[in-house]
């Protein structure tokens, strides 16, 4: 097959390790930076410019579009999609799972457990909002935050109070989420592939540090997920109509909490933490891709 990774950086791990494994199963393989693609419309004949030249015979492509350039990203996975290249994730369920309030909705509709979330638009009463999610101890989030950036544990509704009217003054838009102080700084990284669940860590922040993103200094370890950890990662990637999903859950007493779902989730935390060949998996599940039947049309549930 030929396959085209979508990825503007050919010496990230995860692309590395990508090509590798596509290489290592007999595959032709194209890096290719989203970024310097140009899309030609025109009725009957999408097609795709990659500096210059027209893209062909490419027969599925592996999209790792980075969060900061989402749109363009996804236009170039579409304009494949638009071609019959298959895509291991398609194009919508990216756009869909970068919009974390959406997905949080989306998610909490298939009964998924989730810290209980407030989002508003209105900061006067912001008391009333940390209200909502049980008083202080609360989190905040920005909601366009990554890598733990954005995130501040509100000890005190005192201190709730002042961080999300801060955020509103400077019209940042935020969340506002039980704290699961049960889950003692460590969160939980289900990876899925396909329907099923190929690898899993736990990640514990770093001494004194309520979050447990490997960027904020935290460790990732290998974990055996219980049944209904499993069974929430899984039907969360499902609802998303994710084949590839990073699952990002807490412990906590009443079952595990989705925290978020990530549609280009890294490799290199989840195989060193496992020893396991993920990329691999990656590259099997993208195989079956061309021989899939179109799915019948549905109407958009959301
Ligand atoms: N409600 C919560 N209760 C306890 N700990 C939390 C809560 N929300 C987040 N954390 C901790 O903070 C970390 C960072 O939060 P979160 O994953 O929501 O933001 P992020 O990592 O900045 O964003 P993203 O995952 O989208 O890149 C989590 O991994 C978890 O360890
Ligand atoms: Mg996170």
């Amino acid at each position: 097959m030929k396959i085209a990774i979508l990825s503007r950086n050919p010496k990230l791990y995860s692309t590395k390790r990508l090509v590798a494994a596509a290489q290592g199963r007999g595959h032709e393989v194209l890096v290719i930076d989203h970024l310097k693609c140009d899309l030609i419309i025109e009725a009957g004949q999408p097609a795709i410019l990659y500096k210059g030249a027209v893209l062909k015979d490419i027969d599925a492509v592996i999209p790792r579009i980075g969060a900061s350039v989402t749109f363009y990203g996804t236009a170039v996975v579409r304009q494949f999609e638009m071609m019959k290249v298959k895509s291991a994730v398609g194009s919508q369920a990216i756009v869909r799972s970068r919009d974390k309030l959406r997905c949080m909705q989306i998610l909490s509709r298939a009964g998924l457990g989730m810290p209980k979330t407030a989002f508003t638009n209105y900061s006067k009463d912001s008391k009333k909002l940390v209200d909502q999610v049980g008083g202080s101890p609360c989190v905040i989030k920005l909601l366009e935050g990554t890598q733990g950036l954005g995130v501040v544990l509100a000890e005190t509704d005192k201190a709730a109070e002042s961080v999300i009217e801060a955020f509103h003054n400077l019209k940042a838009r935020i969340i506002v989420q039980e704290f699961i102080a049960e889950s003692k700084g460590a969160d939980i990284r289900a990876f899925v592939v396909n329907g099923q669940v190929v690898g899993a860590m736990k990640r514990q922040g770093k001494e004194g540090e309520f979050r447990s993103n490997l960027h904020r200094g935290g460790s990732g370890m290998l974990i055996k997920l219980s049944a209904a950890e499993k069974a929430a990662a899984l039907l969360a990637a499902k609802t998303l109509d994710l084949a590839v999903a990073g699952v990002d859950m807490l412990q906590s007493k009443r079952g595990p909490l989705i925290l978020e779902v990530n549609s280009s989730p890294g490799l290199e935390g989840i195989e060193k933490a496992t020893n396991l060949d993920i990329a691999g998996k990656i590259i099997a599940y993208t195989e079956k891709l061309p021989l899939k039947k179109k799915k019948p049309k549905t109407q958009a549930s959301e």
